[in-house]
């Protein structure tokens, strides 16, 4: 099944698309099953429906564990390197890491959590982050991750959305020089959170923190009344794994919902191809788990293909922007995979931070998140690949669940800024606004897919009309996945960014209207209208235009602005904060009372020149007002 040629390639792809049942059951059998599914794939787009593995049997930790015990139970499968690069790290073999995992599991049981209940994990990057998420996969309890930046109110939001039962969080978390009480922002998030019974809490900042009777355990405590010994639960194939949120174009944050067997059959089967994994390299991921690309390819796939992945609790520039090199050198990284903006920041740094590290043990980089611009594509081959590391470039989504447009590492021919080719089982179509397809080369519009592929989400969570609506509505038959995105005369895939009302900021996915909502929880604000536009370093930055009660005078605006911003913080969380924010007293609107955002986005990106058609606009002279107070 592993893809080592050109060649190879072309005939899996080949044979994926003309029997697809015949190919992932290939894949999947090199997996361990209790029992054996009946029927491959069910599948239709319009409901939708979608399964994998028909009344298969299994449970991912035994595919990410207990497997691998006999041959490698001493191999490190986490690598951990803390955000102090003073402190000692924590290296756990695939034995060790097994063991924690059970105990853990039995830490949930303990503490009445069963198969189906929703845990919502709130953590550091810290060992015991990948260990709470697989020993609620040990159980079969359904896991919601939540980024450690997230506010109280956010984590609320999901708690209450999944019903979780339990949190595990920790006093605290170090992030570069900054301390986050996360225990803390747990606290608050519950004072609206009925449903949750249980927090477990671990140390690892020794902040002070407040423990309720009856709710709050601390983590070590509850490890010491467990043993080792925890059979995994026996799940379905279409039994739900996780939830994970991402923001979409409207309203509230989706719970995307991934299920055990396809899940897992493709976050590895991507890993192992695209990466090209050998056994014994070293894979760093520098997500956060928080996000999917941790899940797939920190946690799931690197484990189910038993490699040791490297978990990292730090930022990039801290203690300085050497740090990433720093890693790379001392644990003698083969794979790394980060994110565009990262490159970007430590680009800015210049060479020095980086020539002082050997960086040979490099064979593959990874980009994922956002598009990649040549300039940092180039810096990346240039002087951390030294122009020999394959770059794959890979194109997915929180909803694929692993990736789907992507070279595979010394495989596919790469090109600066292209995701290239469809990866085996992916069958991309261009649609033009009515859904027409666009067929031949040297063409773009908008992304969909065509035909389902293991990792697809099944549904979101509590409400499978949104799913439906979502990403199967807009055109009948497909997949949307809400990305333009051209392809070239050979037919390589270029993406170039999301067509709807959803930003990539430093990669990270933030509805516009999310950040709407949480501008105009400010007591001084009537309504607000945000947007992207190109940021050096993080790809795209937030623009909030801002109707104020009153128009701030110019000693206030700096205060209100802050205030504004304090406002986002507390809502969403500081990643959501917007870059600018102008005054203004109204918004370009049509005569039916919709905000022209193409307006707005020209005027944020500086670019007022050619506003287009304005004439339908309910009263255009607010265009001249925006355009001369633009920041
Ligand atoms: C964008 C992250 C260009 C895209 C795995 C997508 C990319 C969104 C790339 C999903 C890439 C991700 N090139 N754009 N290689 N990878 N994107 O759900 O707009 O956090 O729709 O998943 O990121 O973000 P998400």
């Amino acid at each position: 099944m592993r893809i080592r040629t050109f060649d190879d390639y072309q005939q899996a792809y080949q044979q994926s698309v003309e029997d697809p049942e015949a190919f992932w059951a290939g894949v999947a059998q090199e997996f361990q099953w209790r029992k054996p599914w009946t029927k491959t794939l069910q599948w239709n787009f319009t409901e939708p429906n979608i399964k994998w593995f028909v009344g298969g049997k299994l449970n991912i930790t035994e595919n990410c564990l207990d497997r691998h015990l006999a041959e490698r139970g001493d191999q490190p499968a986490i690598i951990w390197e803390p955000n102090d690069p003073h402190e000692a790290g924590v290296t756990l073999t695939y034995r060790m890491l097994h063991d924690q995992v059970c105990r853990m599991a039995n830490v949930l049981k303990r503490n009445g959590v069963g198969k189906g209940d929703r845990v919502c994990v709130y953590m550091p990057m810290v060992p015991e982050l990948a260990i709470a998420v697989l020993a609620c996969a040990r159980i079969g309890a359904i896991h919601s991750v939540v980024f450690g930046g997230f506010s109280a109110q956010s984590i609320a939001d999901r708690i209450n959305d999944a019903q979780c039962r339990l949190v595990i969080t920790a006093d605290g978390a170090y992030r570069g020089n900054k301390e986050i009480p996360l225990k803390s922002v747990v606290d608050d998030a519950l004072i609206g959170c009925p449903s949750v019974e249980k927090v477990i809490v671990m140390t690892r900042t020794r902040t002070p923190v407040a423990m309720l009777k009856g709710r709050d355990v601390w983590m070590e405590q509850e490890l010491k009344q467990v043993t080792a010994d925890c059979p995994a639960e026996e799940m379905d194939a279409e039994d739900v794994l996780f939830i994970l949120y991402t923001s979409g174009s409207t309203g509230k944050p989706k719970g995307v919902v991934h299920t055990c067997g396809g899940y897992m059959v493709y976050a590895a089967y991507t890993f192992e191809n695209v990466f090209q994994y050998e056994p014994g390299q070293v894979h760093f991921c520098t997500a956060d788990i928080g996000w999917i690309t941790g899940h797939s390819y920190i946690v799931y796939g690197p484990l189910a293909c038993g490699a040791t992945s490297l978990l990292f609790e730090g930022v990039p520039t801290y203690p300085d922007a050497g740090r990433f090199w720093d890693i790379v050198d001392k644990h003698q990284v083969n794979i790394l995979y980060t994110a565009p903006t990262a490159i970007r920041s430590l680009m800015g740094f210049g060479l020095d931070k980086v020539e002082n590290h050997d960086l040979s043990s490099l064979k593959v980089l990874g980009s994922v998140g956002e598009p990649i611009n040549a300039e940092a594509w180039h810096w990346y081959d240039d002087h951390i690949g030294k122009n020999r590391c394959p770059i794959v470039d890979t194109w997915w989504q929180t909803e694929t669940g692993g990736m789907l447009i992507s070279p595979i590492a010394g495989v596919t021919k790469t090109k600066p800024t292209y995701a290239t080719l469809p990866l085996p089982g992916v069958q991309p179509m261009l649609v033009d606004e009515n859904g027409k397809e666009i067929e031949g080369n040297g063409v773009s519009g908008n992304l969909c897919m065509k035909f389902p592929w293991p990792g697809i989400l099944r549904t979101t969570w509590g409400d499978h009309e949104r799913c439906r609506q979502t990403y199967f509505s807009t055109y009948p038959g497909l997949y949307f996945t809400g990305d333009g995105c051209l392809r070239d005369e050979d037919g390589y895939y270029r993406i170039t960014g999301r067509v709807d009302d959803v930003l990539n900021v430093s990669g990270h996915r933030i509805g516009t209207a999310e950040v709407e909502n949480a501008i105009n929880m400010h007591t001084g604000v009537v309504e607000s209208a945000v947007v992207g536009y190109p940021h050096d370093i993080k790809g795209q930055g937030i623009y909030a235009y801002v109707i104020a009660d009153a128009m701030p005078a110019d000693h206030d605006a700096d205060l209100t602005k802050r205030d504004i911003l304090a406002t986002v913080s507390r809502v969403i969380g500081p990643i959501a904060k917007p870059d600018k924010i102008q005054f203004v007293s109204g918004l370009p609107k049509t005569r039916s009372g919709k905000i022209m955002r193409r307006i707005l986005r020209k005027i944020a990106e500086g670019d007022t020149s050619n506003l287009g058609d304005t004439t339908t606009l309910l009263d255009p002279a607010v265009v001249d007002e925006i355009k001369a107070g633009a920041v």
